[in-house]
């Protein structure tokens, strides 16, 4: 009798989906507003030290709900499969729509489905790859069978607009996944790690009490020593994930790394020798998106043809915290 019974049971993304706030805002556009303020920014610098070129800003009216909702409808009509199909919602965010309940509950009434068990994860940036790993372990487990995955962010609700160096840089927008048990794999292996050492170099560290904002509730960003740490533990994550699948870089079809800046996915890219064109960008176009910036660059890829089914994907999230993780799937 062997002393653990085999299930083969795996979890697999059956449809991704996504959305983004309609008002697309240039570098041109934002160097206009930062003017201004007397603050002096242009598109040649956002372009060449990040690569992007335009963000989404969501009205103020938007919650993080709304466009994870909507990412949410789109992932379950791709997978074909409803609402009610679902028995676990994830929504990673760090701009949940109140202190409480959680925006995954939000979403849930949204979807007009009760019962399952929904909760919100906060690892910032890494909150996707995060959501993903919890999600395939709870699929594999038996606790879960039909999960809905999403990223939803409206990091415009919390930029210092005083603060070139990081206004520039974060946009709004969610991204979504259906992630089914199945059979064969799937997801092949994940790693998530965290060090709160290095909570301060990225924070926002206002909190409610007694009915007053505390502290600042606006983002900091030491820019250079989060670059530093994202560079090296990117390229040990996407290693020990590898290790664990018993893959090489040469299997990865796609890397979708977190869409932060072009410079660190480019150098992630070149130490893993994935040739660059096999690297998803959405950054140009949807600037950071925090935890919504991997599955709305999964979404894209999907539907632009770029990203088939069968194809092996490196998905890497960095952030905040200072959390970091991967992801390595079948598609
Ligand atoms: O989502 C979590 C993960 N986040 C990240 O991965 C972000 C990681 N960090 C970065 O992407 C980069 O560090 C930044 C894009 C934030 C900054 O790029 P950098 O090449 O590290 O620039 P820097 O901070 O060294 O600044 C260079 C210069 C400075 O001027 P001086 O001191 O050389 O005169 C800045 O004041 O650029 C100046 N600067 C700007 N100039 C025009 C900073 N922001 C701006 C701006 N427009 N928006």
């Amino acid at each position: 009798m062997p002393d653990r019974i085999p299930t083969f049971r795996y979890s697999r993304i059956t449809g991704t989906g996504s959305m983004l706030p309609p008002r697309r805002v240039s570098n041109a556009d934002l160097a206009a507003q930062l003017a201004e303020r007397g603050l002096e920014t242009s598109d040649e610098w956002i372009v060449e030290r990040t690569g992007i070129r335009a963000r989404r800003f969501a009205d103020p009216s938007v919650c993080s709900s709304d466009l994870g909702v909507e990412a949410a409808r789109h992932a379950l009509q791709a997978a074909g499969r409803s609402a009610e199909d679902v028995d676990l919602i994830i929504v990673a965010t760090s701009t949940p729509d109140m202190v409480f309940p959680s925006t995954a509950t939000i979403v849930q009434r949204k979807l007009g489905v009760q019962g399952c068990p929904a909760f919100d994860l906060q690892a910032v940036c890494s909150g996707f790859v995060y959501g993903l790993s919890v999600a395939d372990a709870m699929i594999r487990s038996g606790a879960a069978s039909c999960a809905l995955v999403i990223g939803a962010e409206v990091f415009s609700r919390i930029l210092d607009f005083n603060d070139r160096t990081t206004c520039v840089l974060f946009g709004d927008g969610a991204g979504a996944v259906v992630l089914e048990a199945s059979a064969e794999p799937g997801i092949l292996a994940t790693r998530l790690h965290a060090d709160g050492q290095h909570m301060d170099i990225l924070c926002t560290p206002g909190t409610v009490s007694g009915g007053q904002i505390l502290g600042d509730p606006l983002l900091k960003m030491d820019g250079q020593a989060v670059f530093k740490l994202a560079v090296r533990v990117l390229d040990e994550v996407a290693r020990e994930v590898l290790e664990a699948a018993g893959r090489t870089a040469a299997d990865i079809d796609w890397l979708i790394p977190h869409q932060a800046n072009i410079r660190i996915m480019q150098g992630t890219a070149r130490k893993l020798k994935v040739p660059l064109d096999h690297v998803v960008v959405t950054v140009d176009e949807h600037g950071n998106t925090s935890a919504a910036s991997i599955p709305l660059a999964l979404d894209h890829a999907v539907r632009s043809g770029q990203i088939q089914r069968g194809h092996t994907l490196m998905l890497e999230g960095v952030g905040g915290g200072f959390t970091w993780g991967a992801v390595l799937l079948d598609f």
